[in-house]
């Protein structure tokens, strides 16, 4: 192990959505809402839904490979390999392993991480200290989720806001002063309860009755949620800033968890930043978790609307409660930066 740490950077970026969109519209057939009230109270007007066939794994395995390729790397160079989710395909075992079988990624540890929607900061926040420390070279954080098979969709409160998709990256050493400046992970479990699955685990395990109370499925407070998202997008955006040495003038992207366009304006006007320096894409995917970020990342990138150089904030909250975020520098070593 050297002596001194590595700076740990993103080296390819990519992601899946499937085919299948189910609209607002749609959803006015499905449970009491409308299109407008969507649309007004989260920004979303579009979601992505796989096919029953499809599980988070196959999601993972396809955004992977686009991150794979986009970083120059084989699968079989790859160390670590950490996937980020709230809807697994199975309780055991580990998600990562299926992927990593499934990419042929044969000299990669696997393990599943479960931080709501702050889980793909955080898989990227441990993958960068395996980096730092020089035991590991290359590792794949994907966030992926099938959320739509485990919403209520007769719950109008949960249903018209999560969608499926999936983000992965490769994270390896870049050029010191470059990529990962500062990472924060946080949790309130105390609030764990204004956003949980009550059955199916240990604490209630499956049985007819909890099948039928529906209690397999996402149960939501919203409002303590959205509280909780205001406050912590700001305090985490701010500590992490601050911990970057950077000021928020220095920020010229900000990469939120895509939950509600409400939330992420008030996160922006909190941070005295333009619309025009945040990502946005909640409206043609909802929320997808912990792939939201990655996902996101993905677009900016592939636009063109990320440059070598440019401070990227990625802040994100989700069940737990937990919360978190990164400041990267965007390195020339870094995804589309390298070719431009
Ligand atoms: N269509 C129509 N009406 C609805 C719907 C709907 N889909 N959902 C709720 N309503 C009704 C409510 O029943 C309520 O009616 P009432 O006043 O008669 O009781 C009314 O609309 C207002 O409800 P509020 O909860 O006050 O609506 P609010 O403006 O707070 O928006 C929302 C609700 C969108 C859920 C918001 O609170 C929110 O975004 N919270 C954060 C949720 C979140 O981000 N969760 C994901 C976390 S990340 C993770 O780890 C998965």
């Amino acid at each position: 192990m050297p002596n001194h740490l590595i700076q740990a950077g993103i080296l390819g970026v990519g992601s899946y959505v499937p085919e299948r969109i189910l609209t607002n519209k749609e959803l006015e057939q499905m449970v009491d809402t409308s299109d407008e009230w969507i649309t007004t109270r989260t920004g979303i007007r579009e979601r992505r839904i796989a096919d029953p066939a499809v599980s988070t794994s196959d999601l993972a395995v396809r955004a992977s490979r686009k991150a794979l390729e986009h970083a120059g790397v084989k699968p079989e160079e790859l160390d670590l390999i950490i996937l980020t989710t709230c809807s697994k395909d199975m309780p055991l075992p580990a998600g990562a392993c299926l992927v990593q079988t499934e990419l042929g990624a044969h000299q990669a540890g696997a393990f599943d991480l479960e931080a709501g929607c702050s889980g793909f900061v955080y898989g990227l926040t441990i993958a960068s200290q395996f980096i730092a420390t020089g035991a590991m070279k290359r590792i794949l954080v994907i966030g992926a989720e099938v959320l739509s098979r485990i919403i209520n969709w007769q719950d109008r409160n949960t249903c018209v806001l999560f969608g499926d998709g999936a983000g992965a990256v490769v994270v390896g050493p870049v050029a010191p002063g470059e990529g990962i400046l500062a990472s924060r992970l946080s949790a309130e479990g105390a609030g764990w309860e204004h956003l949980y699955i009550p059955a199916g685990g240990a604490k209630m395990p499956a049985d007819p009755v909890t099948v039928e109370k529906k209690l397999h499925y996402v149960h939501m407070n919203g409002k303590e949620v959205f509280r909780y998202a205001t406050r912590v997008m700001e305090e985490e955006s701010i500590h992490l800033i601050k911990a970057a040495n950077l000021r928020l003038e220095d920020i010229d992207l900000l990469i939120p968890h895509q939950a509600n366009i409400r939330i992420i304006e008030h996160a922006a006007r909190k941070l005295k930043l333009p619309m025009e320096k945040v990502v946005v894409n909640l409206d043609r995917y909802g929320n997808t978790s912990s792939a939201s970020i990655p996902l996101a990342l993905d677009e900016a990138v592939k636009s063109g609307r990320v440059k070598a150089g440019d401070n990227i904030v990625m802040v994100a909250f989700g069940a737990g409660l937990t919360s978190g975020g990164i400041v990267l520098k965007w390195s020339k070593g870094e995804g589309e930066s390298n070719e431009t």
